[in-house]
């Protein structure tokens, strides 16, 4: 409920900031909006991805989650169903496409996604570019086991699957990757593990790296985190379009910030 309350209010906040097209005076911003957050192309992967979730949304089954997350503490037992699972902790379709416009303009050659879930976003941010390797981590292993069925399911070859709490793989497969051009940030919605996740990335990324946070007015934590990471030196740009928020480190750009309405 408190957060519920906090998300409200956040989102009353957030409409008066955005801002339309003539108001984006960043070239770069300006080309975003107008290509990707006003983006309506359908692709051909959207149908297929879309009806995996029609059928997940109707499978009773239970599964046992050990969530290592923020919701760990409002759940009153680890086994739910995977239709539960499907309508309350994957991202909607319009914001899972977003991420997929994303990686189809930038083409990322290494992305990760922290919280694979029953891996419906995964699969958006797989098949936006098929040249690109995506790496998706999760804590839960019966969610990570559906997810892979899924990948099955949809034919994606350019994904691996790294289960565990974050805390000891996300680092682990950066040391290993070497370099990260997209990452999303979708699991343990607290502001210390969000910090400390942030953190461990930077050394990893270049100027032409883009970090998404999703969640960034889910909680009071996720706002303040949100916060910290927009004004870390390294961070020049960045977009908030309330569902998620968008970090640049470009450096032929003056740091600012953005809010759009999506
Ligand atoms: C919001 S869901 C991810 C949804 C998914 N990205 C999608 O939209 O399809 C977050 C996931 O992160 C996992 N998770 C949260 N904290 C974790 C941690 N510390 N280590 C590993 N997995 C974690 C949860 O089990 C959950 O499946």
């Amino acid at each position: 409920m408190k957060n519920k309350l906090w998300q409200i209010w956040q989102y009353i906040l957030y409409l008066p900031r955005c801002i339309h097209l003539h108001g984006i005076h960043s070239p770069f911003v300006f080309e975003l909006h107008s290509e990707l957050f006003k983006e309506k192309a359908s692709y051909y992967s959207f149908d297929e991805i879309e009806s995996i979730r029609a059928k997940l949304l109707l499978t009773k089954k239970e599964l046992t989650v050990n969530d290592f997350g923020a919701s760990s503490s409002v759940l009153k037992d680890n086994q739910r169903s995977v239709a539960s699972i499907a309508r309350t902790s994957i991202k909607p379709a319009k914001t899972a496409q977003l991420l997929f416009y994303f990686v189809h303009y930038f083409k990322p050659q290494i992305v990760i996604e922290l919280g694979t879930c029953l891996g419906i976003t995964s699969a958006y941010l797989a098949k936006a570019n098929p040249n690109g390797h995506l790496t998706t981590l999760e804590g839960a292993t019966e969610l990570a086991q559906v997810a892979q069925i899924n990948f099955t399911k949809l034919n994606i070859k350019n994904i691996t699957q790294v289960n565990g709490n974050f805390d000891k793989t996300f680092k682990a497969k950066l040391k290993r990757l070497k370099r990260v051009d997209f990452i999303f940030f979708d699991g343990n919605h607290r502001k210390e593990p969000t910090l400390r996740y942030f953190e461990d990335a930077l050394p990893f990324a270049d100027d032409q790296s883009i970090f998404v946070f999703d969640d960034i007015y889910w909680s009071k934590e996720m706002t303040q985190a949100w916060k910290v990471i927009k004004d870390h030196p390294k961070v020049t740009i960045t977009i908030d379009c309330f569902a998620m928020g968008f970090v640049f480190f470009k450096n032929d750009q003056a740091k600012e910030h953005f809010t759009v309405y999506h």
